[in-house]
């Protein structure tokens, strides 16, 4: 990185978040987070459980503050009390069968606190801006593999998938109507796995709703088996097929796209593809992390989930050439760190939970 610039970090404290924190901090970032802990683990000490770690496997200190995006005053005295360079903005609700339930709370999350970050990223003079989307805005594929250009919005069946659109569309409102802003839109495909160390990773709290914690909960013996949904879609092996993407190269993705925010001069707009480009079916998830464990993950066929599409990936081709940015790990690697995280943490953070 040219410049060593100091980052906010909403939601720094999740699964995204928190392994984004350990790249910025070793490119040398000062790293600010905000985060309410709604799903994320307190601990006993200043810090989350998780930041802790990260400052453990980093050597480099973590600024937390415990603050609700909706709450402006106190979003506004973090940026009273540090100069920042740079907002990535991860701080969302995700859960998309709750999204169904309490429309409203996802909204108001979602929507309005990105508008109140806006609002004070404006008022303190911050421009820059990285927010995280989701490949859910194209909904369903009108051709594959996705790029930047196929339509967004139209297909988003769930209200959860709906915020991350209406936000893609008022952060380009914004862009539009003041050349001083420049933002990035990262859609990620299907992050999965963990950090190397196996200190950080995913911990959902409940029943996962995701295929790959859920597989790592059975194959720890959390959980009895999993449901297939579906094996009668339109793929080569007709369970579902998607992009999955380490976490660590999504979140290397957020510092390449810092660079390229830090660099820019004409102010812009721009969504980039973050996938490895390759599709994996369900059952092929099920043998490569069967591979990995040393154990058989028993499963069974069931019905179609409502909302699942068969296929989705990427074309993450614009990544490379605009971010020079490009996913380097296997599905093996995704399962084989997926898989040290759950077992060296079985509760996920749960045991240094006050
Ligand atoms: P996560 O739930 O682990 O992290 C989100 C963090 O934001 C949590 O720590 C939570 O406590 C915090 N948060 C939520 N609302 C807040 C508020 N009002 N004020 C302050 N903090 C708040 O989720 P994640 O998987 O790390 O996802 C991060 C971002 O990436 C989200 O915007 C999500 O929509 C997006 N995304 C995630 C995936 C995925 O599969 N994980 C895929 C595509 C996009
Ligand atoms: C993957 C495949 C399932 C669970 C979701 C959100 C999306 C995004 C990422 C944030 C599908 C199958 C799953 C299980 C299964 N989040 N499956 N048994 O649905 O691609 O995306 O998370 O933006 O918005 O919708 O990911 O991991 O839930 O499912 O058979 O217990 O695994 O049907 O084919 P999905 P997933």
């Amino acid at each position: 990185m040219d410049s060593s610039p100091t980052v906010l970090v909403t939601g720094g404290a999740g699964y995204v978040g928190s392994h984004t924190v350990v790249e910025l901090l070793k490119n040398s970032c000062t790293v600010v987070v905000i985060d309410n802990l709604v799903n994320s683990c307190k601990g006993s000490g200043t810090l989350p459980v998780c930041l802790q770690r990260v400052q453990d496997i980093t050597g480099k200190p973590v600024i937390f503050y415990n603050v609700d995006l909706l709450d402006s005053k106190a979003l506004g005295s973090v940026f009273e009390k540090h100069k920042i360079d740079l907002v990535l903005h991860f701080a969302a609700l995700k859960a998309v069968g709750e999204s169904c339930q309490i429309p409203l709370s996802y909204y108001r999350n979602n929507v309005v606190g990105s508008i109140v970050l806006l609002e004070t990223m404006k008022q303190y003079n911050v421009y820059k801006l990285v927010y995280s989307s989701s490949a859910t805005v194209y909904g369903t594929p009108q051709y594959l593999p996705f790029t930047e250009a196929h339509p967004t919005g139209q297909g988003c069946t769930n209200p959860y998938g709906k915020t991350k659109y209406f936000v893609e569309e008022i952060i380009q409102d914004l862009v539009a109507s003041d050349k001083k802003w420049s933002a990035v839109a990262l859609r990620y495909f299907n992050p999965v796995g963990a950090h190397e160390s196996g200190r950080i990773g995913e911990a959902p709290q409940g029943v996962p709703n995701n295929l790959m914690p859920y597989i790592a909960q059975v194959a720890v013996g959390e959980r009895k088996d999993l449901k297939v949904y579906g094996s009668d879609y339109d793929t080569p092996d007709g369970t579902g097929v998607r992009d999955y993407i380490h976490i660590t190269d999504l979140a290397e993705g957020h510092v390449k796209a810092i660079w390229r925010l830090m660099k820019q001069s004409e102010p812009r707009w721009q969504a980039y593809n973050l996938g490895t480009g390759q599709g994996h079916s369900v059952l092929e998830v099920i043998h490569a992390f069967e591979e990995v464990c040393g154990r058989k993950i028993p499963y069974e066929i069931c019905p179609r989930r409502p909302g699942d599409i068969a296929s989705s990936y990427a074309d993450p081709s614009l990544a490379k050439k605009e971010l020079n940015w490009e996913a380097k790990k296997s599905l093996s690697d995704m399962c084989r760190d997926m898989w040290r995280w759950q077992s060296q943490n079985p509760h996920g953070f749960e045991e240094e939970k006050q």
